[in-house]
């Protein structure tokens, strides 16, 4: 599947300014591992900038000037960053985007405090003078960027909490993945609207619109973490399953184990086999059902794509976007 043009369109100008703005900070042994981490040069393995290239989007949408708005879109990306570096360490992963993954190439003590200064450069920038932009809708951007942080801290809480449960309710995982991914997601979507002060209405309609693409990406996440091809994504396909993840694939085949099948899952766990996990996944339909739910999803958006207040082309794009989320491969 080609890819949508929202994910085409800003990438170069995000990353562009994303490098700019850690040029600043050039101190040989403090910087550099954490600005070559930061900067891919790999093109396979280039950060997507999904989230950056949704708020451009609105943006544009909304008739504001993409320029004026391009170091919030470098803030949201440093934000993301600093996510990915402590979600590496929380779950062990020593691969990200076909590389060695920070705390695997530095250490977990080092890499914490890389992480911690990626998440104050986030901060440095929003924190910056605005001259086109009122001090009461800056401090409400402050406010926003740290009400989605805890949101997002909270939801990597619960994900780590829910590893040793045995059964998760799905609207736990959904409550769960909401705050974890969907906070962030749902910010590159509003956080436009709070920019150009439109209603509150309109707020939450693209705050809605953003979770529910967050909680969409989030299962696509879950389905590349068992069916992916770690060359296209960039991350090892077992590492759910090693860490007892509630994704959204096995809550559902939780639900419908027999007592033999269940103890069958177990023993893939043990044994790291991702074919018989394919198998069993298999027997109980699993994707089928994903598909089914999230055709649920794909079409409340569309409703709510009809009633927000964004300019055409952008709601095609957004359509688009959409209609992708649940084809990616990486
Ligand atoms: C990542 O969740 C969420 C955040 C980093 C906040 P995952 O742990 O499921 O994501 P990947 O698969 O490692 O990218
Ligand atoms: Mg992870
Ligand atoms: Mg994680």
């Amino acid at each position: 599947m080609k890819d949508p043009k929202i994910l085409t369109k800003y990438k170069y100008s995000v990353g562009n300014a994303f490098t700019k703005s850690l040029t600043k900070y050039n101190s040989e042994e403090f910087y550099k591992p954490i600005t070559e981490y930061l900067i891919v040069k790999d093109s396979k393995q280039m950060p997507k900038r999904i989230r950056s290239s949704i708020f451009l989007e609105i943006i544009n949408g909304l008739a504001l000037n993409e320029n004026d708005y391009l170091k919030f879109a470098c803030a949201i990306e440093f934000l993301h960053e600093f996510t990915l570096v402590h979600d590496d360490i929380q779950d062990k992963d020593e691969i990200r985007r076909g590389n060695l993954s920070l705390w695997k190439k530095f250490g977990t003590e080092k890499s914490i405090m890389m992480g911690n200064i990626i998440k104050s450069i986030s901060d440095t920038i929003t924190s910056e003078d605005n001259i086109n932009i009122e001090s009461i809708t800056s401090k409400k951007v402050i406010e926003t960027f740290n009400e989605v942080c805890i949101n997002i801290i909270e939801g990597q809480y619960l994900d780590i909490l829910y590893e040793c449960k045995l059964n998760l309710s799905l609207e736990k995982y959904t409550n769960m993945i909401s705050k974890k991914t969907g906070a962030l997601m749902s910010m590159s979507f509003y956080l436009p609207a709070i920019l150009s002060n439109k209603t509150t209405h309109q707020i939450q309609l693209l705050k809605r619109l953003g979770n529910i693409f967050g909680i969409l990406f989030q299962i696509s996440d879950d389905i590349l973490g068992i069916w992916g091809e770690p060359e296209n994504t960039g991350k090892s396909n077992f590492s759910d399953i090693r860490n007892n993840k509630k994704t959204y694939p096995i809550i559902l085949v939780n639900k419908k184990l027999s007592a033999e099948d269940k103890s069958k899952l177990k023993k893939i766990t043990n044994e790291k086999s991702i074919d018989e996990l394919h198998n069993l996944l298999d027997l109980y339909n699993i994707k089928k059902t994903i598909k089914r739910d999230c055709e649920k999803y794909i079409s409340i958006s569309k409703d709510i794509i009809s009633q927000i207040d964004l300019n055409t082309n952008s709601k095609e794009n957004l359509d688009e976007l959409f209609a992708y989320v649940m084809e990616r491969v990486k």
